[in-house]
């Protein structure tokens, strides 16, 4: 395990990538499975030292036995509002950090149309609130970086245009949007970039019991490849696949039009 700054003099990077992210140390939520777990693995590949979050710890014992010594793990709930073990865990783990991607996140429908509270609670809590209180944590150790700082949250293009059923999920992610939006204004001028990430359908275990069609999906891996090739261009905003993103984006012009015409033909609540 890197001893604070350690982590430099550790051994060449496998599979180097061009800009940014190599012999970087990053912070991931969200570790366990799909995006997350594939953004440790490549990022590792790369010659980085990961801390990987989550709830499940055997997940993440499996992750560190699997990819050795240049895998910290740190048990962290993104929903949990005491803080203070998950901070003291971190800086016992580092005293910097050059990048964090804050991947944790659950999805619920609104399939009743009861608008239920508690579920609009549950999914604020770690899509919304749970990306802050990571930045929160981050913070003064992204600014002890000896690079530019970088915190990327993950979103979703659910928040480009309204869809049916999404109003928990997609009104947390369209929340994330705007605050990534205008922490990045106020923290520029604090050596600290906040890049958003847009992902289409990528097959993970979120969205296995999708029951309608979900076009252009891609795999975890292809989406952490893009991720990570968008980081080490410090984008502020990374939207893959663009045969859906751009798409997506022209009809977000007339999104009038959607609300009025189209989404009506597409709910089935
Ligand atoms: N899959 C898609 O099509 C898609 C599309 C757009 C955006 N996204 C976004 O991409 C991110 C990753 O999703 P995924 O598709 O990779 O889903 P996933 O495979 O279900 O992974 C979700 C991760 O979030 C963690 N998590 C959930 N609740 C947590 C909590 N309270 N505290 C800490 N960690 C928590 C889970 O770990 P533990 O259970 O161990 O805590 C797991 O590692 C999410 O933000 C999601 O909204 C996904």
């Amino acid at each position: 395990m890197p001893n604070k700054r350690s982590i430099l003099e550790a051994p060449k990077p496998k599979k180097p990538i061009p800009i940014g992210l190599n012999g970087a140390c990053v912070w991931v939520t969200g570790a366990t499975s799909g995006i997350g777990r594939a953004l440790v693995v490549q990022l590792v590949e790369a010659g980085n030292f990961v801390i990987a979050s989550g709830r499940n710890k055997e997940a993440l014992g499996r992750l560190a036995a699997e990819l050795g010594c240049r895998v910290k793990i740190l048990p962290f709930d993104v929903t949990e509002s005491d803080m203070a073990v998950t901070r003291a865990a971190l800086q016992e783990i580092t005293d910097y950090l050059d990048c964090v991607i804050a991947c944790a996140g659950i999805c619920e429908y609104e399939d009743t149309l009861d608008f239920e509270p508690d579920k609009y609670q549950r999914v604020f809590e770690t899509n919304f609130l749970g990306v802050i209180r990571t930045l929160h944590l981050a913070k003064p150790l992204l600014l002890n970086s000896q690079v530019r700082g970088q915190f990327v949250a993950i979103g979703s293009l659910s928040s480009v245009l309204p869809f049916p059923r999404a109003q928990a999920y997609g009104a947390a992610k369209a929340a994330l949007e705007y605050f990534v939006k205008s922490a990045r204004i106020d923290l520029s001028r604090h050596a600290l970039d906040m890049t958003l990430v847009r992902p289409g359908f990528v097959s993970t275990p979120l969205v296995s019991e999708n029951d309608f069609a979900m076009p252009f999906m891609i795999t975890p891996e292809q989406a952490a490849r893009r991720i990570i090739t968008g980081v080490n261009r410090r984008k502020a905003l990374i939207d893959f696949p663009r045969r859906l993103s751009w798409p997506l984006r022209f009809l977000s012009l007339f999104d009038g039009l959607w609300v009025r015409f189209v989404g009506p033909k597409i709910t089935r609540v």
